[in-house]
């Protein structure tokens, strides 16, 4: 029974759902809409973040769809899988993921709806397991890992990552911030192709951020959605192995839907490291548990698509060519950005689908307006977002405007 109802609608029943407040627009998929709304023919939207060819279209891998094709021809059942998905899917991730590491049986690792089911899922494992833990964020970052987070209700430390007129992390920064945090703390940490600066992590980096989360007891959280779109497959995992080699507990948030283009399909898995095999078992009982109270299940059919390219030799060859020209494609374009203009010149040595160009929120309203170009206020923006016969353009626009 409600006790006091707010609002009677035209039924006479209470009228809750229009007692919620009103919300902040998603400013990115505001950018999308006001993009598809321009009638400028040669505009160009490096808001989106998808990977675009060299023709402006997000294509359907090759190998994606060959195997549609074969599972379509072959799949004789929809019926239930169970909690964690498409089991094959995960043991065939596994590698290309955890590389060397691929053996150690205290490593288990389930399918997900997605990058952000994994994020999701690793999150509400930590707050039953240690409600306490603060998770410690560098900013910039991913919008939605903040609220990811947050739905777990888990207390968010945030620190300065990059620093904007510098080009550069903020390293001594964060290794400040690593080195007083409590046992326990979460670190949240880009695998690669840091979204949204593109500033990577070197190897040193990676060598020091693990030897501080192993001596103080931190829980590293490795969020890797873009795994061969910056230095390479196996490159693009290093650091995360890092971590492996020193952490007894590792939790791994992993999405194909970039490195397959199967973004809509909703495809990832979540993997956890813990000190015994025994406990691993145990921890993934309970995210299966969590699971089943979110989505039950993660949608099959993408997970099926990525699992028949796998389980194929031809298939799996021609995916990692077709993930080494988008590598290629993002790597040409960022040269070509980097060589255009000194002030550009980092753009060259970063990594991914983004970076942050040196220009305020009102410089890129001024780019939208003059040259039909979207990017997000923060002037983050996709570095293939845009054809090939477009770049000079865009270039000589973000040129034109950082002169004034
Ligand atoms: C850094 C980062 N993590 C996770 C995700 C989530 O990816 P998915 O679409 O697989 O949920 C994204 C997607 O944009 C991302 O940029």
């Amino acid at each position: 029974m409600l006790d006091q109802p707010t609002m009677t609608g035209p039924g006479g029943g209470p009228q809750l759902l229009e007692t919620l407040g009103e919300i902040e627009s998603d400013s990115l998929l505001a950018l999308i809409a006001l993009a598809n709304a321009d009638p400028r023919a040669e505009k160009i939207d490096v808001g989106v973040g998808v990977y675009r060819d060299g023709i402006g279209r997000t294509p359907i891998l090759r190998a994606v769809k060959a195997a549609e094709k074969l599972l379509w021809e072959r799949q004789e059942t929809k019926s239930y899988l169970g909690g964690q998905g498409d089991k094959k899917f995960a043991e065939l991730i596994r590698p290309i993921l955890l590389g060397r590491h691929a053996g150690d049986e205290r490593i288990a690792g389930l399918q997900t709806p997605g990058g952000c089911g994994a994020l999701s899922l690793g999150f509400k494992l930590i707050a039953e397991a240690n409600p306490r833990a603060r998770v410690l964020v560098g900013t910039p970052t991913w919008p939605n890992h903040v609220p990811v987070a947050q739905a777990a209700n888990l207390e968010i430390v945030r620190y300065g990552y990059y620093d904007r007129d510098e080009r550069r992390i903020r390293f001594d920064e964060m290794m400040t911030v690593l080195g007083g945090a409590r046992a326990g703390d979460v670190v949240l940490l880009h695998g690669c192709c840091h979204n949204p600066t593109g500033a990577d992590l070197d190897a040193g980096q990676w060598a020091d951020v693990a030897r501080t989360v192993a001596q103080r007891g931190l829980l590293p959280f490795v969020d890797i959605a873009y795994q061969g779109l910056g230095r390479g497959l196996d490159e693009d995992a290093a650091g995360m192995q890092l971590l492996l080699d020193s952490s007894d507990e590792v939790i791994m948030a992993q999405s194909c839907d970039k490195n397959f283009g199967v973004y809509r399909d909703r495809v990832g898995s979540l993997f956890i490291k813990t000190a015994r095999a025994s406990a691993t078992r145990l921890a993934m009982d309970h995210v299966v548990q969590i699971a089943r109270a979110m989505w039950s299940m993660p949608p099959d059919h993408g997970a099926a698509v990525v699992r028949t390219v796998l389980e194929n030799e031809a298939l799996t060859a021609d995916w990692r060519a077709e993930v080494d020209e988008m590598r290629a494609r993002i790597n040409r374009i960022r040269s070509a950005i980097a060589a255009a203009d000194p002030r550009l010149a980092y753009i060259g040595g970063q990594f991914g689908m983004f970076s942050m160009l040196p220009v305020d929120a009102d410089q890129v309203r001024r780019i939208r307006e003059k040259h039909a170009i979207y990017m997000a206020d923060s002037g983050r923006f996709n570095v293939i977002g845009m054809a090939d016969e477009a770049v000079d353009r865009f270039i000589a626009a973000i040129v034109e405007t950082m002169d004034g």
